[in-house]
């Protein structure tokens, strides 16, 4: 099995990154993470990936006039490196339509709602605010509009009473970093294709995986 080169963008905490740094070290994932980027200097995911014996680089987007120009040499920096599959994981940056071209199909995202329902920020505040019984998280290729684009997988969590932000996004948080590193697997083996805005799986493995529900443990009320 030739395992896909992957790179990981990131703007902080990096958890997602380290699920996925996690996943790839069973030796039959077909991922390698060979590169993390931050935009953001001193990122706590920089730390993460330097413990882990990867590569990690800070390419500040304030050194850069433009955002093309900063997307310019995040492009060469990753193609320099050989990347097959670009991750953002928490990268809290939008990308100019050039370098979205040059990673179509081949660039993911996790976003902490079920799309497309909760794009942007402040997710957890605008669910709760909406009253929804049932949030998630979803992994889908990057296309120009934020939080756009084919989805991948989806993972189902329940909203609780007395939920917060913060404890909400703890409980999605925790079904993210099953999420991710299942869906980058997906995507790396070759079990699915791209057909206009849907993900075809071919594979049974990848007809069973589309929708995560965690089991809920315990009454919940
Ligand atoms: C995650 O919850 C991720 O889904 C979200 O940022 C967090 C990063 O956490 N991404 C977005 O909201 C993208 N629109 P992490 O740095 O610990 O992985």
């Amino acid at each position: 099995m030739t395992r896909k080169r992957v790179g990981v963008l990131i703007s902080g905490r990096g958890s997602n990154l380290q699920a996925l740094v996690d996943a790839a070290q069973a030796p039959d994932y077909p991922a390698e993470i060979l590169l993390v980027i931050s935009n953001v200097p001193g990122a706590q995911g920089l730390a993460r990936a330097d413990e882990a014996g990867i590569a990690a680089l800070a390419i500040n987007h304030k050194d850069f006039a433009s955002r093309e120009d900063f997307d310019t040499v995040l492009n060469e920096t990753l193609k320099q490196a050989e990347i097959d599959i670009l991750c953002n994981a928490g990268f809290l940056r939008l990308h100019t339509p050039g370098f979205v071209r040059a990673w179509y199909n081949r660039h993911l995202n996790i976003h902490p709602s079920l799309l497309p329902a909760f794009k942007g920020l402040h997710t957890h505040e605008r669910v709760l605010a909406e009253g929804v019984k049932i949030s998630g998280c979803s992994v889908h290729f990057v296309r120009e509009e934020m939080d756009t684009g084919p989805i991948v997988a989806q993972a189902a969590v329940p909203v609780l009473e007395g939920d917060t932000p913060d404890r909400l996004a703890a409980r999605v948080l925790e079904a993210e970093h099953h999420l991710y590193p299942h869906a980058l697997g997906l995507v790396a083996s070759g079990a699915v294709r791209v057909e206009g805005k849907r993900v075809i799986g071919t594979t049974q493995q990848y007809r069973q995986s589309m929708l995560f529900s965690p089991a809920l443990s315990g009454a919940l009320y």
